[in-house]
């Protein structure tokens, strides 16, 4: 059995995973229960297969990516270090070799924009895949508050999805939302993570391009020598 397929059936990872998605849904917080847990993981995953890194590395990537939350189930404050915490006994427990738990771990640590770093390629993977996670689907509270961003802003979302074009040593994110919400909005509350997943990108060797009703939002558009200096005479004038 692979290491991902023990860390789902282990009841310790569950239990954490069921606490914390519990915890935020009572804080209003977006989903974070099994489907977050499994979307980052073959996120994750995916990022590191498709642009060739070894088997191990993406198996370690789907592992930081299920289990990157469970300190929730704590506070949510500081959770990317006490999923660390966490993981690393039950990583242990799994007889998983030192070296491969510190990638995890290292990973799960660092995967807050407030507090963390791209330290690997582990956590690379992890970072872009954890913010490329914004959709209605997530939105727990009972009922859409119309006055409140982070609701708008999910709800609006209708589909989300990132894709790597390796040729081009690119990693495409792409959101499609309706008018509830605007790409302003959405800046708004994930600027942070929008810089972030950039960094960690650059980590990869790769650029990240993040569209929104397909338009690249965070690239400006080639403008040619001649354009520019029509465009530079009119304003002149
Ligand atoms: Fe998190
Ligand atoms: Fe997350």
């Amino acid at each position: 059995m692979d290491l991902l397929q023990k860390v789902k059936q282990d009841e310790e990872v569950k239990a954490l995973i069921e606490a914390s998605g519990a915890v935020l849904k009572s804080m209003n917080y977006t989903e974070h229960g099994l489907r977050h847990a499994n979307y980052v993981s073959r996120t994750a995953g995916k990022i590191l297969f498709e642009l060739r890194y070894d088997k191990r590395e993406v198996e370690l990537a789907t592992v930081a990516g299920y289990m990157h939350d469970i300190g929730n189930s704590i506070n949510r404050t500081h959770h990317g270090q006490t999923s660390a915490l966490l993981t690393y006994d039950i990583l242990k427990r799994l007889n998983v070799p030192f070296s491969d738990i510190s990638k995890v771990t290292s990973a799960i640590g660092n995967h807050e924009e407030q507090t963390g770093f791209i330290v690997n390629s582990v956590t690379a993977a992890l970072v872009i895949a954890d913010k490329s996670d914004a959709h209605r689907t997530r939105v727990t509270r009972e009922t859409y508050d119309p006055n409140d961003i982070h609701d708008r802003v999910n709800f609006s979302i209708k589909k989300s999805y990132v894709s790597i074009d390796r040729e081009k040593s690119a990693i495409n994110s792409k959101i499609y939302m309706d008018n509830s919400s605007s790409v302003m909005e959405y800046l708004k509350i994930y600027i942070d993570r929008i810089v972030m997943s950039e960094k960690a990108a650059h980590f990869l060797n790769c650029s990240f391009n993040l569209y929104i009703n397909d338009v690249l939002i965070n690239s400006p558009k080639h403008i040619g020598a001649t354009q520019m200096k029509k465009i530079l005479e009119e304003v002149e004038e």
